[in-house]
């Protein structure tokens, strides 16, 4: 990847290694500390061009904080772990306190000092919660530039199955609350230029049979992810959708499946993608990286199958 950057923009660090790598138009490296060095030591003049080769994770902002409801389990807690490995800020939540404090615990782990972790339990289902996490998130960062709504429930069932307030149980969570959350984050995240992803699924392209809610409340979030990303692309907020296939987590024991039928599940729905197997939670984690990096620049209002080709399918 190059990244054409004006040196003007740049501060801190970012600067410090333009101006050490005048003389070398085009460096490859693997992090920012191979770049360091490797690059020569000039004089302080700033070049008006300057082509570096980043992998992805380097070019997600370390100091930047990220804000994502459902961070206690399966995608969001792989998304937490590969940002905090990152030395991003964050502010995580999910309903249950003691996995929460475990992966806060776990933040720590990878390396991010404790007053970049903020875990707040709260339920999604209930508008004060939400309203509670982004004020407590601002109280102790003081801004915020991106969410990530990855928080998501599945509920089982055909339209002849399922109950009215099954419906709105589903919806609840997995849209009305996504939407609740970019309302009240957006005035902040306008102020920074920031971005929002919502972890959406490829259902809500190609719907099955059995999980009708889950399909609709997934093609609702898409279609709230591009109307959003039209009414803020002119204030420089990108808002974009990552779209999984079936992905190894908690999500459908949750929905009822028992161990067995889990397995068996597993090995018939693998042959329904074309790369033959189902996704992990690290995969997902890296397209939802991709999507706030800055190698996402020129992306809105996209919904990006993460499914090994099985919305083609
Ligand atoms: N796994 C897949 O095959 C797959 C495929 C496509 C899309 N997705 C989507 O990916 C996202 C993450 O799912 P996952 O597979 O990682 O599922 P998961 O392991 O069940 O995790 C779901 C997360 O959402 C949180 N959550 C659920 N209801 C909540 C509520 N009312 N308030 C606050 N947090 C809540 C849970 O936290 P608490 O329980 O602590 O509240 C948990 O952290 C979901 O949006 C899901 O629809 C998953």
């Amino acid at each position: 990847m190059i990244l054409p950057t004006n040196l003007s923009s740049l501060s801190g660090l970012g600067r410090k290694l333009a101006l050490r790598c005048l003389h070398k138009p085009t460096v490859k490296c693997r992090s920012y500390s191979e770049l360091w060095a490797i690059a020569p030591d000039v004089s302080e003049t700033v070049p008006s061009l300057l082509a570096i080769h980043f992998p992805l994770k380097e070019t997600v902002w370390p100091t930047t904080l990220f804000i994502f409801p459902g961070a206690t389990s399966g995608i969001g807690k792989g998304i937490a772990l590969a940002l905090a490995a990152e030395g991003c800020s964050l502010a995580i939540t999910g309903r249950n306190e003691r996995v929460l404090e475990e992966v806060v615990r776990l933040c720590w782990k990878a390396g991010l000092p404790q007053d970049k972790v903020l875990g707040i339990p709260g339920d999604l289902a209930k508008d004060e919660d939400c309203e509670r996490i982004v004020l407590e998130t601002l109280d102790h960062f003081k801004s915020l530039h991106i969410l990530i709504n990855n928080a998501g429930i599945l509920v089982r069932g055909s339209l002849e199955e399922l109950s009215a307030d099954d419906f709105d149980r589903q919806l609840n969570i997995n849209t009305r609350a996504a939407f609740l959350m970019m309302k009240l984050s957006l005035p902040y995240i306008i102020k920074t230029k920031g971005s929002i992803v919502n972890v959406s699924s490829n259902l809500s392209i190609k719907p099955i049979p059995g999980y009708l809610a889950y399909n609709v409340s997934k093609a609702a979030l898409d279609q709230l992810t591009r109307s959003v990303a039209l009414e803020v692309a002119d204030k420089g907020v990108r808002v974009n959708a990552i779209n999984p296939g079936v992905i190894v987590t908690e999500v459908h024991k949750r929905a009822g499946m028992d161990d067995k039928t889990y397995e068996e599940f597993l090995n018939y729905v693998k042959d329904l993608h074309p790369l033959g197997r189902v996704g992990n939670v690290e995969e997902v984690s890296r397209s939802v990286l991709f999507l706030v990096s800055q190698n996402a620049s020129f992306i809105t209002g996209a919904t990006l199958p993460v499914d090994g080709g099985n919305s083609i399918f």
